[in-house]
């Protein structure tokens, strides 16, 4: 006969992991929802503490160099197109993700920072005699003929679109500013250095810098409450990226060879110093490892999409995250606490009991 055992507190290893003991889709929703919401007023407040440069008056444009080689003018010409569809990213994006305050806000204050670039970038080639102003007029009316449009048609994998988009744009940047410090890869590029470019590449890079850790925040919160659908979400975007507007830019063609010949943008930077970086973020070690982890996963049907199998926690490194999640929540409430936000509508980190670790 089994032993009866008195009645004992129930330890988290006795807790069945039973639909009862799961967060509802709604609730984790509006957990996430409450974290972006958080960490919104956070970069809204260090943003305009940090970075409120203006791209007019910020950088010494009559003193920027007028002889740079074609190269180097035709990636300043890209990265003006590129940045030129501001308007139309945050159109799209804002829409997608109207329904959240956090979200919807935030890509106003990330608009109004990519205006910025494309007219700090306008400015650069402008100039620097790179191309002329009746050149760059035609130019502009060519490139807002075309309209951009969402590489992907749900909010999720926008936000992972974006996630490794502004680290490639940041890369981009640096190795822009590279070239203009002299220390480039390329040897043969080492007579560019310009220290006005330099300035306005790493200013730029800088608020590039800022969003991917903003996205990648967001990316987080999402990775805590649905891992598996937010890995899916990485696997799909990483097996299909492109940068924003190559479709559109009428000769993207010139500019990815010029990037791609200055060691500022191609396929090796990708891999390398994009997606390698993006996946060691998540405890994600490979392609393999996230392809293979996501079909072992998908094997057994969830139940309510949280009852993880135990090949999602292989995946990727769940100490890695929950460490992530629980410093993004301490630099929320610290700024909450800043204008005692923490004594009216505190935000606070609800355990997912899914997780492996606590
Ligand atoms: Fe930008
Ligand atoms: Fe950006």
């Amino acid at each position: 006969m089994a032993s009866i055992m008195p009645p004992r507190e129930i330890i988290d290893q006795d807790r069945p992991l039973s639909p009862a003991s799961l967060l509802s889709r709604s609730y984790r929703d509006r957990l996430i929802e409450r974290g972006l919401l958080g960490l919104y007023r956070w970069y809204t407040a260090r943003s305009q503490e940090t970075r409120n440069w203006n791209p007019d008056l910020g950088f010494d444009w009559q003193n920027i160099r007028t002889d740079f080689n074609p190269q180097v003018q035709m990636v300043l010409e890209g990265f003006f197109a590129v940045e030129q569809y501001a308007p139309d990213y945050v159109s799209k994006f804002l829409h997608m993700v109207r329904r959240s305050h956090g979200r919807s806000h935030f890509q106003m204050r990330w608009g109004s920072e990519e205006e910025k670039h494309a007219d700090s970038w306008e400015n650069a080639v402008l100039f620097s005699r790179s191309r002329t102003p009746a050149y760059l007029e035609d130019y502009k009316i060519s490139l807002r003929t075309n309209e951009w449009k969402l590489p992907w048609d749900d909010a999720l994998h926008v936000l992972l679109y974006t996630v490794f988009q502004e680290r490639a744009t940041q890369l981009n940047y640096l190795n822009l500013a590279k070239i203009t410090q002299g220390i480039s890869s390329k040897p043969e590029l080492n007579d560019q250095i310009d220290p006005v470019l330099t300035k306005v590449a790493v200013t730029i890079a800088t608020d590039e810098a800022a969003h991917y850790n903003f996205f990648l925040e967001c990316a987080r919160l999402f990775m805590y409450y649905y891992p598996l659908e937010t890995l899916e979400a990485m696997r799909d975007v990483v097996n299909h990226f492109a940068m924003p507007a190559g479709e559109i830019i009428p000769n993207w063609d010139e500019f990815f060879e010029a990037a791609y010949k200055c060691a500022v943008y191609g396929p090796r930077e990708y891999a390398r110093d994009v997606v390698a970086l993006v996946f060691s973020q998540f405890g994600v070690q490979g392609k393999k490892q996230l392809e293979e982890g996501i079909k072992r996963t998908r094997l057994v049907p969830d139940e309510q999409g949280q009852m993880m199998q135990t090949a999602i926690w292989e995946t990727f490194d769940p100490e890695i995250m929950l460490r992530d999640v629980k410093r993004i929540y301490a630099k929320i409430q610290g700024h909450e606490a800043k204008y005692g936000m923490d004594k009216i509508d505190p935000v606070a980190l609800v355990d997912n009991p899914v997780w492996p670790v606590r």
